[in-house]
């Protein structure tokens, strides 16, 4: 592919509340981004026609929503890290009701698996179809979660899969990638909001 387009959604309720998983709508704040990111993306990538693929949860596509794209795209692969009987907690009572839980992901955050969840290497191994697809694309904007990034981006950096839970994929950014022979270029857009 040309170009390689990914943002995390906006900042959402649970992220305000601290807690993981979901399916909550955006905050202010991410409604904010959602409206900045059409000019952001047309300044940088100019007057390309690009695919946006999204997951299906609310939050990301409330993000995309007013991208002026005729192909939008949800994947239910693209969907947040499963954190299982922990979705909708904060680390705080994790740590508090599943102490040997939160001690075993500290120790192994890769193969880590919630409880009727998903670990890093699940989501892994679910991206593959998406990975595939991308390869044999043009210009593709992906709207996802933290831990789906994390792992789409070490692939394209060719950073170990290992790595990928310590990425670091900031909200309100951009981020822009060009594989190229020797290795992929990143360039990171900021919104300031
Ligand atoms: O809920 C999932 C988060 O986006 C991933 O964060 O893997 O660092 O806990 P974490």
């Amino acid at each position: 592919p040309k170009c390689i387009w990914l943002s995390r959604h906006g900042e959402s309720i649970y992220n305000l509340e601290q807690k993981i998983g979901g399916d909550s709508d955006l905050s202010e704040r991410g409604f904010q981004y959602a409206k900045k990111l059409k000019g952001i993306v047309k300044e940088n990538a100019g007057n390309v026609e690009l695919s946006v693929w999204t997951s299906t949860l609310k939050r990301t596509r409330q993000t995309a929503q007013h991208l002026p794209y005729k192909k939008k795209l949800q994947w239910k692969a693209l969907d947040e890290l499963d954190a299982g009987v922990c979705d909708g907690m904060t680390y705080e009572e994790i740590e508090e009701i599943y102490p040997d839980d939160f001690k075993a992901r500290d120790d192994d955050k890769y193969e880590y698996r919630y409880r009727g969840g998903e670990s890093y290497r699940d989501v892994v191994i679910r991206l593959e179809p998406v990975i595939m697809e991308l390869e044999g694309q043009e210009n593709v904007l992906i709207i996802t979660h933290q831990a789906v990034l994390r792992c789409i981006y070490a692939y394209f950096m060719n950073v170990p899969q290992e790595e990928s839970p310590w990425m670091s994929i900031p909200l309100h950014t951009l981020i822009k990638l060009e594989p190229r022979a020797y290795g992929t270029k990143v360039t990171r857009i900021k919104a300031n909001i």
